[in-house]
């Protein structure tokens, strides 16, 4: 396997002055702005020391910020001696050269952050795999400024290393080489994954998917009592966790708790966590956890929407989960929610409130997606016996002679594939036989 070029641009324990510029007109008051940024940047482990937000309608092409203000993010970095500048913004690489001669610092933009982020978080192999992937994808056009990255931190990287044209050329197609290896294992593990998934079918599942810091841990604990890692931080949870969560009036089901998304994603990560998000592509039903006293609620709404949508997941068939009720103080906000999602809960994963109704409510959507049906077959039907193994749970069975009676749940799409000859199908409506028979 090919050697990392170069260690990972490490932000952690460094400090910083923060950057937003705005393209288009904010939705939240000028100081309130920088708040996402500076939740990744805690998250990260950097110390903020100073902070610019420019409001000029679109960022300046050439630098993102407009003159003046950078002559300001000079004297600053100088004043505060901070060693990077992080922006809100991405950046395009000569945007990111600039900057960088003005100052004299490292410049990090936003997908940067997230993917520097990305990197510490992930804990498997399979999450380590594909951060790798997207900082790879995303550093590769980049190749130049990292050239100058490695001269300042590094003291230089000596003159038979220089960052000459031909070095960045080795260097992109040693990175090449290394992006088609992680690519080619990364699909072999989405191959084993979707096969893993797609068998773990005798019990429905429920994947709870949503904006970073939504609650979703919280809520997969409170539910499952079980004790998965919750932080108040950002991206806590990068690899899928599945537990068994049992709903009254119905049973067990399977709840898997995803990857939280983020404004502007960088898109190679996105791309590359869509194994991670297996679970919530085959999903029977996706829970939307959404931070209800944020004020941004509805903008990450959006995001999610928008996220799930690039990576193929279907979302017309979820519940929108208004979580933290006990901390909101705009009203509003939920009720608009409520108002625009017919299917929605407010819940508290802290306090329990609402938790009961979310419980109902999924079981009443799963029944609509399942059905509850009695085969009679004969006891050397095997063909019918594997084929339930795989795709159904039998509740009950009982025998008669050289006939056996299964109570099976499974789901209503397949239902059609039970057939046969020796096979006669009921579907129970309320515990009750319903007539006439399927088939
Ligand atoms: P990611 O791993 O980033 O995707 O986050 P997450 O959605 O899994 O959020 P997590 O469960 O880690 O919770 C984030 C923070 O919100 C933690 O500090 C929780 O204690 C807090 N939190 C979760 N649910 C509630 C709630 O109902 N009320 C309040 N007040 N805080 C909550």
């Amino acid at each position: 396997m090919a050697e990392p070029l170069r260690e990972e641009l490490q932000v952690q324990h460094r400090t910083a002055v923060l950057v937003a510029v705005p393209d288009g007109e904010p939705s939240l008051p000028k100081d309130r702005i920088l708040d996402e940024l500076k939740g990744l940047v805690k998250t990260a482990g950097v110390t903020v020391v100073g902070e610019i937000v420019q409001l000029r309608g679109k960022p300046h092409p050439g630098t993102c910020l407009g003159k003046g203000k950078l002559d300001e993010l000079v004297d600053l970095v100088n004043a505060t001696g901070a060693e990077l500048v992080i922006f809100d913004n991405n950046l395009s690489p000569s945007q990111g050269r600039h900057l960088e001669q003005a100052t004299k610092r490292i410049i990090v933009d936003r997908s940067e952050l997230i993917l520097d982020i990305f990197a510490t978080h992930a804990r498997t192999f399979e999450a380590r795999l594909q951060v790798e992937l997207a900082q790879l994808q995303y550093t590769r056009t980049r190749l130049k400024r990292m050239w100058t990255h490695l001269e300042r931190i590094d003291g230089g990287i000596g003159a038979s290393r220089g960052p000459g044209e031909k070095q960045i050329e080795i260097d992109r197609r040693l990175i090449d080489v290394r992006i088609s290896e992680l690519k080619q294992r990364i699909k072999e593990i989405e191959v084993r994954r979707e096969r893993m998934v797609r068998q773990r079918t005798d019990h429905a599942l429920v994947s709870l998917v949503g904006y970073t810091n939504a609650g979703k841990s919280t809520l997969m604990n409170a539910l499952t009592s079980s004790d998965v890692y919750v932080a108040d931080q950002l991206f806590a949870t990068l690899d899928t966790r599945t537990r068994r969560w049992t709903l009254p009036g119905w049973g067990d089901v399977l709840l898997s708790d995803t990857v939280g998304f983020v404004r502007d994603l960088p898109h190679s990560l996105v791309a590359s966590f869509k194994s991670t998000l297996e679970e919530a592509r085959q999903a029977d039903l996706l829970l939307h956890v959404v931070d209800a006293s944020n004020p941004e609620a509805e903008q990450q709404v959006a995001t999610v929407e928008q996220v799930l949508e690039e990576i193929g997941v279907e979302i017309h068939d979820f519940v929108l989960v208004l979580n933290k009720v006990d901390a909101v103080e705009d009203r509003e906000i939920v009720d608009m929610l409520r108002a625009k999602y017919a299917s929605s809960v407010t819940v508290s994963a802290k306090t329990g409130k609402g938790l009961d109704q979310l419980a109902s409510i999924v079981a009443d959507r799963l029944a609509n997606g399942f059905a509850d049906v009695d085969i009679e077959t004969s006891v050397g039907n095997g063909k019918l016996f594997a084929w339930l193994a795989e795709h159904a749970e039998v509740i009950d069975r009982t025998y008669l002679e050289d006939r056996v009676s299964l109570h099976t749940r499974l789901p209503r799409k397949l239902l059609w594939q039970v057939r046969g000859d020796d096979v006669s199908v009921q579907e129970r409506i309320n515990g009750a036989f319903s007539t006439p028979a399927i088939h």
